[in-house]
């Protein structure tokens, strides 16, 4: 365990052009570097190093990284000896046995505290202060009741830079160290303030119930929605699920989970009486997290609203699921619901109707499918196949896998024989992201990547200029879906960009340990750089996302319609739905 600040102190030191130079040859090409990839065999060059973001790139065979992914490919290194070559290199010393070091954990337990404090200062606000009028009846709005607030510590961070701060002082955190805990943020004038400013505050518990971070969500609709936590000694976004500190014995005493993906989300339901819950704060699960609930059950229940059902980062939650040995079933909700808003509007029942009608992730899969790759040719056929067998794969027990074999091949009439040969060329691990090493891998399956060009073209020129991102928030505010991996990642370029005021991608990239979201920021970086009319290109992509957005919610209605006309729905509601039908026609040609 190498401490993160280490790592940034070796970046902030290192140059990656003075490294990568050392190893081979590079030739400037206006403000970037360029040399033939020593990674793949090439007569042209078409491997780039950057000195502003700190990354290099090889456009022929996808190699890109920061200074560690380098080093590590390039001298076959793991992680912690790229990083003790570096740390050699910039002249800084790795402190010695970390984890047995009295002073790291004894920075970890000030952390614990400091977040203590910080819920109770936030807890107190929301209760007792004229200054959280706003939040208390925000959260009323909500349906939130006050012995939920009382019961998951919910919180108001007030308006203001420096109310916590101040607090904070005054229970002897110096800035530093409140820094350090993720709960203060350094501008650019070097001086701290508050993270969470009027925002409603969920603390967040690990199981052992110790508060370890804290998410912090607007009292509107402006952007981001989510506030949370960086990565601390104490907090890892994607190694905890939200409330499993209150729910763990009512998971084991009822042997199922029900997963679902945001704060809300989990609490609606849990208020109402559902007490084997959780929520994966994102959207997709992790091998971590998914390793928590083995103690308590091995029946899982993933909630997926029907805007994220298919996508697939929905999908490789469910893989993830299933390689660690879960039952995993999965439940659909009506179009346009989340629990949170199926809870309020519909009732507990109607919410606890939908997980009992949960199917079986095969069936799941198998229908989403379908549904993508219509039509009954070969080509259909052989990709719905594959996709099936992906997951099939990573089933661990041989007998239910032979069992899956077997059924795929009945619902697709295909030889079971022929099925087999294909599994076995599958690559064990393939197509799972495990969000620990830096290197960025150079086979680039399709299957692994979740946004589509347009989004990732708007990332890199996010990741080249703020204006970008004022561009996008103001073009796609009417997005139905927030909590697609484009906004997340949207929502993490912006936050750098906030702390530092430019964007060094090599520390980005370090920053954010999910690997597969690494190589999205570097793909995105890399897909603008050769642009030569970036403001028609930017144009374009928006143009794009909205066209799909709206082909999207026509198709939806569509089905809406054609359902209303079956169940001889009354005039009126067929007329209102004819009526959206034609605004959104409207829409796409005004578009
Ligand atoms: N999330 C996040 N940062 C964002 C958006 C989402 O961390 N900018 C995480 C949060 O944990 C959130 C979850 O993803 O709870 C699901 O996102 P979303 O569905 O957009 O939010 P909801 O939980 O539905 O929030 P709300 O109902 O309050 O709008
Ligand atoms: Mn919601």
């Amino acid at each position: 365990m190498i401490p993160d600040e280490i790592i940034n102190q070796i970046l902030d030191r290192t140059d990656i052009v003075e490294i990568i130079s050392g190893y081979i040859p590079l030739k400037r090409a206006g403000r970037n570097f360029r040399a033939n990839c020593p990674f793949h065999h090439e007569k042209t060059p078409s491997f780039m190093v950057s000195p502003d973001k700190q990354i290099f790139h090889c456009f022929g065979c996808a190699a890109g990284g920061n200074v560690f992914a380098f080093v590590m490919k390039y001298e076959r290194l793991e992680f912690p000896e790229a990083v003790e070559l570096m740390a050699a290199k910039a002249g800084i010393e790795i402190p010695r046995t970390q984890a047995a070091n009295p002073g790291a954990r004894s920075e970890a337990a000030k952390i614990h505290s400091a977040n203590e404090a910080a819920t109770h200062f936030y807890h107190y606000t929301l209760l007792k202060t004229d200054s959280a009028n706003d939040a208390v009846s925000y959260l009323k709005k909500r349906g939130i009741k006050e012995e939920t607030i009382k019961k998951l510590k919910l919180g108001y961070a007030p308006q203001g830079w420096d109310a916590f701060l101040n607090f904070a002082g005054k229970k002897g955190f110096d800035p530093g160290f409140l820094q350090r805990a993720g709960l203060t943020v350094t501008g650019k004038d070097g001086n701290s303030y508050d993270r969470f400013r009027h925002r409603v505050i969920f603390p967040i518990h690990d199981n052992k119930g110790k508060i370890v971070g804290f998410g912090a969500r607007v009292l509107d609709e402006a952007f981001p929605k989510y506030v949370n936590s960086p990565q601390t000694p104490v907090y890892n976004k994607g190694n905890n699920l939200y409330g499993l500190n209150w729910t763990a014995q009512h998971i084991r005493e009822k042997d199922s989970v029900i997963i679902v993906e945001g704060y809300m989300d989990f609490l609606m339901p849990f208020q109402a009486g559902v007490d084997n819950i959780v929520a994966s704060l994102g959207t997709a699960l992790t091998v971590e997290q998914v390793k928590l609930l083995k103690r308590f059950t091995k029946n899982i229940v993933m909630v997926f609203d029907p805007d994220t059902a298919g996508e697939s980062a929905s999908l490789r939650g469910l893989d993830i699921a299933v390689s660690e040995s879960f039952n995993v079933k999965v439940a659909a909700l009506p179009q346009g619901f989340d629990p949170d808003r199926m809870v309020r509007e519909q009732g507990v029942e109607k919410f606890k109707e939908c997980i009992d009608k949960s199917i079986d992730f095969f069936d799941y899969k198998y229908n989403v499918l379908k549904s993508k790759h219509k039509g009954s040719d070969i080509n259909s056929k052989a990709k719905i196949a594959g996709e099936m067998l992906l997951t099939i794969a990573k089933v661990p027990n041989a007998v239910s896998r032979s069992e899956y074999v077997k059924k795929l091949a009945q619902y697709m009439d295909i030889d079971p024989q022929a099925l087999w040969a294909e599994i076995k060329k599958i690559k064990p691990g393939q197509d799972t992201s495990t969000g620990v090493s830096l290197e960025i891998s150079d086979s680039t399956p399709s299957s692994g990547v979740c946004i589509n060009v347009a989004e990732k073209m708007l990332l890199g020129f996010a990741l080249e200029d703020f204006s970008f991102i004022e561009q996008i928030r103001k073009h796609l505010n009417v997005r139905h879906s927030e909590n697609d991996e484009f906004n997340i990642l949207l929502g993490v370029v912006c936050d750098f960009w906030d702390q530092h005021k430019n964007i060094n991608i090599g520390k980005l990239v370090n920053s954010i340990k999910d690997q597969r979201r690494c190589k999205i920021i570097l793909d995105a970086y890399a897909s603008t750089q050769e642009v030569t009319d970036k403001d028609k290109c930017f144009k374009d992509c928006i143009k794009n996302i909205k066209q799909t957005d709206l082909k999207f919610r026509l198709k939806a209605l569509q089905a809406e319609i054609a359902r209303a006309h079956d169940l001889k729905t009354d005039e009126e509601s067929l007329n209102k739905l004819l009526s959206e039908y034609n605004g959104l026609i409207r829409q796409k040609t005004e578009v």
